[in-house]
């Protein structure tokens, strides 16, 4: 599956944000915490988040879709999660708290490395072995044994790793401290789940967490939080192309860091309760430097957009990668055969903004941020560019195209 962009068109209009696929993979694990019924509201129908569904299924759950909400009931589950369905999806490796948590036993594929870096598990083993599983690894990961509560220090404050924690914490009735939690506003939203099923959680939002668990947990109705990836997609996109936007259904206290760096960038930058008002009609000035960082600094996920839109910048940008060892290096070279002055050296990416990019017929997408990067650069270059491998933007961003065609971009899918 491709993406063919006739760029060049201003973008005029609203664009609606959706939840938090990486809101909606967590919380969909922590069904497995309960007998009960989950519903999870305003979730995207991206690809991730079915293939995660396919997972649960695949061990025993029950589901089904109604509108924007998933309805899951995990009564009876198996702790043998398959290797072809692993492989799919990195966000498996959340199952491993909530299903040792549950059945004192889990066994799963290793989830590989991927196209933005290696990365490693051991921070979720880690934390797992201090709340009681005996960790086997060697083809599959094991965790077999009895949970219990215990303080557990995380030697960086990994998202993944903090919500696997969390969820592993709250099904045993002792008390855990985590410290240096990720404090992502997606990890916030699963720590008021987890208290909505009945655990007691302190220091919601913070890097010191205290659960004191529950042997038992109850069903819940909760709604992901928007998406501030997607949010920023379509605020770097009117960078790029121009033109005249409000991002809509999103929260930009989620991006304040975001919103301070562009705020004397273009023409209007103006942040609502819940949305965010965007006018480029000149040509945008650089951000000057960025250095990618945990909450509530500058998310790596908004890295390789920025990058995308800071070559056509006025000015210089220097952005240095400090979570993902990859995510600079293939969507560089790709916007250089666009014309961008760029230079990668190690983990910093430096750009010198020219005044267009050209477009171009053999851009490929690697992995789901780099490959919407892509598609907003070609929003921005004069001509047809094609964006190939379109099937890693899917498993972020639902229906990409159409938003983007209700704001007057031509694009176009082909198989
Ligand atoms: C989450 O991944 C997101 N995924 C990623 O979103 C996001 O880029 C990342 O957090 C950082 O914000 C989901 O929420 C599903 P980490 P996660 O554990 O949890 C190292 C997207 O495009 N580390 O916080 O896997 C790791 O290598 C994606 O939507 C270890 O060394 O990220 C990285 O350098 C991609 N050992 C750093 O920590 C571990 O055990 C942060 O990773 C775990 C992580």
């Amino acid at each position: 599956m491709k993406f063919r962009i006739n760029g060049g068109k201003s973008l005029i209009g609203e664009m609606p944000v959706g939840g938090a696929k990486n809101c909606v993979l967590p919380m969909l694990a922590c069904s497995v915490l309960t007998e009960d019924t989950v519903i999870i509201e305003n979730c995207e129908k991206v690809s991730d988040v079915l293939d995660m569904v396919d997972i649960l299924v695949s061990l025993g759950a029950e589901s089904e879709w109604q509108g924007n909400s998933v309805v899951i009931n995990c009564r009876h589950l198996d702790g043998d999660i398959a290797c072809d369905k692993v492989g799919k999806i990195r966000a498996s490796v959340f199952l491993l708290g909530p299903l040792f948590a549950r059945y004192g036993y889990v066994n799963a594929c290793l989830p590989g490395g991927c196209a933005i870096g290696s990365r490693p598990i051991d921070i979720h083993l880690d934390g797992l072995r201090r709340l009681g599983a005996e960790v086997t690894v060697d083809d599959t990961v094991c965790c077999r044994g009895q949970v219990h509560g215990n303080d557990v220090y995380l030697r960086f404050p990994s998202v993944g790793a903090t919500e696997n924690l969390l969820m592993c914490a709250s099904l045993c009735e002792e008390t855990t401290v985590l410290y240096n939690c990720a404090c992502e506003p997606e990890v916030t939203a699963l720590e008021k789940m987890l208290v909505s099923m009945g655990a007691e959680i302190y220091g919601i939002g913070t890097p010191v967490v205290t659960i004191r668990g529950r042997k038992k947990l109850h069903g819940v109705r909760v709604r992901a939080i928007p998406d501030r990836i997607v949010a920023s997609t379509y605020i770097f996109a009117t960078l790029c192309a121009g033109g005249d936007v409000w991002v809509t259904g999103c929260n930009p206290r989620h991006f304040s860091r975001l919103n301070r760096m562009l705020k004397d960038c273009t023409d209007t930058y103006r942040t609502y309760s819940d949305a965010v008002h965007i006018v480029k009609k000149h040509r945008h000035k650089s951000t000057g430097n960025v250095i990618t960082a945990v909450y509530p600094g500058f998310a790596t996920d908004m890295q390789p957009l920025l990058v995308a839109a800071m070559c056509t910048a006025d000015g210089k940008t220097a952005v240095t990668e400090k979570l993902f060892e990859n995510r600079l290096k293939a969507n560089s070279l790709q916007l250089k055969s666009m014309g961008a002055d760029i230079t990668v050296n190690g983990n910093r990416v430096t750009i010198n903004g020219v005044a267009k990019l050209k477009a171009s017929d053999n851009l490929c997408a690697t992995d789901l941020r780099g490959g919407a990067a892509l598609v907003i650069a070609a929003l921005g270059a004069e001509g047809e560019s094609t964006v190939n491998n379109a099937h890693h933007i899917e498993r972020g961003y639902f229906r990409l195209q159409d938003i983007l065609k209700n704001v007057g971009a031509d694009i176009s899918v082909c198989e």
